[in-house]
C-alpha cells in the first residue's frame, strides 16, 4: 500500500497550486510559484480549470436532477472550494449521499468543510491514495449502499497515475464494485488542442510539482470507459460538455481538458 504523504511545504502539490488557480487561500510560496510558472508557460490554464471545475458542477447536478443518483464517491476531491460535490448535488437531492477520497494531508485538514451535509443526507472524508481501491470501496460503504447506483467521480486526478495500466486495472477494480446503473465520470489532461504549449507546462511541473502528471491520448481516456455506455456529447473538451443555457452561444474554448460520463449498463 502507498506510504501517505506527509505535509511537505517546499515542493508545489497538485490540490494546493490548484486551489491558487481557483483563487483559494490554501496554498504555500512553492505552490504559488508552481502556479505562476505554469501561467507564464500556459497563459489560459487559469480558464481551464475553472472550465474544468464547471464540469464538476454540471456533470453532478446532471446525474442528481436527471439520472436520480443519490450517491457519489469522489476521488481526488481537492480543497474545499465553492460548489463542493455534495452541496450541488444536494442542492438538487437533499437526501444524496457523497464520500470524498483525497490523499493530500492540507486536504484532510480541511476536509470539515467538506462534512457540511444536509441532515437528509450523508458526507464522509477518507484519506486514502487512488492506487489503493480496496480501502477505498471498504471506507466508503460506511456510506454508501453498493447495491445501489454511485456516481464515481475522478476530476483531475488519473492523470497522476503515471503508468496506464494501472490506472485503467484501479478504474475497473471500482467499476466492478458498482451496480449496474452506476456512472463514471472523469476529466482528464491532454494535449490535443494546445500540443506543445501543453507539453511544455506539463514538463515544467513535473520539474517542480507532485505528483507528477501524465498526459494522455483521446483513445486513452476513452480507454477508462471500456465497458460503459457513453452519455452525449461523448468525449470532449470539458466546456462542451451539456454547457449551461446561458454557455451556449458564447465562447466555448477547447482546453486540454477533455471529460466523459459513461454508465454502467
Ligand atoms: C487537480 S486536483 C482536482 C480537484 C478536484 N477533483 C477538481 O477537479 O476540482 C487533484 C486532486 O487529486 C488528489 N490526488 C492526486 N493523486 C492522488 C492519489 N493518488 N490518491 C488520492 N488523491 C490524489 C490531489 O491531492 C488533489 O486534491
Amino acid at each position: 500500500m502507498p506510504d501517505a504523504p506527509k505535509l511537505d511545504t517546499r515542493h508545489a502539490h497538485s490540490a494546493r497550486v490548484y486551489n491558487y488557480w481557483l483563487g483559494g487561500k490554501d496554498n504555500f510560496a512553492a505552490d504559488r510559484e508552481a502556479a505562476e510558472q505554469a501561467i507564464a508557460a500556459n497563459p489560459g490554464i487559469v480558464a481551464d480549470v475553472r472550465a474544468n471545475r464547471e464540469f464538476l458542477v454540471r456533470a453532478v447536478r446532471f446525474q442528481a436532477a436527471e439520472c436520480g443518483v443519490r450517491q457519489f464517491l469522489d476521488i481526488g476531491a481537492g480543497l474545499p472550494t465553492a460548489n463542493n460535490t455534495h452541496e450541488v448535488a444536494q442542492a438538487v437531492a437533499p437526501d444524496a449521499r457523497i464520500v470524498y477520497v483525497d490523499n493530500d494531508p492540507l486536504v484532510l485538514s480541511h476536509a470539515r468543510a467538506l462534512l457540511t451535509s444536509s441532515p437528509q443526507g450523508a458526507c464522509d472524508y477518507i484519506d486514502a491514495d487512488l492506487r489503493d481501491p480496496g480501502k477505498i470501496l471498504r471506507e466508503a460503504a460506511r456510506t454508501l449502499d453498493f447495491a445501489e447506483p454511485v456516481a464515481i467521480t475522478l476530476i483531475a486526478i488519473l492523470h497522476h497515475i503515471t503508468d496506464y495500466d494501472e490506472a485503467r486495472s484501479i478504474v475497473k477494480r471500482l467499476v466492478e464494485a458498482v451496480p449496474s446503473g452506476s456512472y463514471l465520470v472523469i476529466s482528464h489532461s491532454t494535449n490535443v488542442i494546445c500540443g506543445a504549449e501543453s507539453d511544455q507546462a506539463v514538463a515544467r511541473w513535473n520539474q517542480f510539482g507532485k505528483p507528477p502528471l501524465t498526459l494522455r491520448s483521446l483513445e486513452e481516456i476513452a480507454g477508462f470507459f471500456d465497458g460503459l455506455e457513453l452519455l452525449e456529447p461523448g468525449l470532449v473538451s470539458t466546456p462542451r460538455w451539456r454547457p449551461d443555457a446561458t454557455d451556449i452561444g458564447g465562447d466555448l474554448r477547447d482546453v486540454d481538458q477533455f471529460c466523459a460520463v459513461g454508465c454502467k449498463p
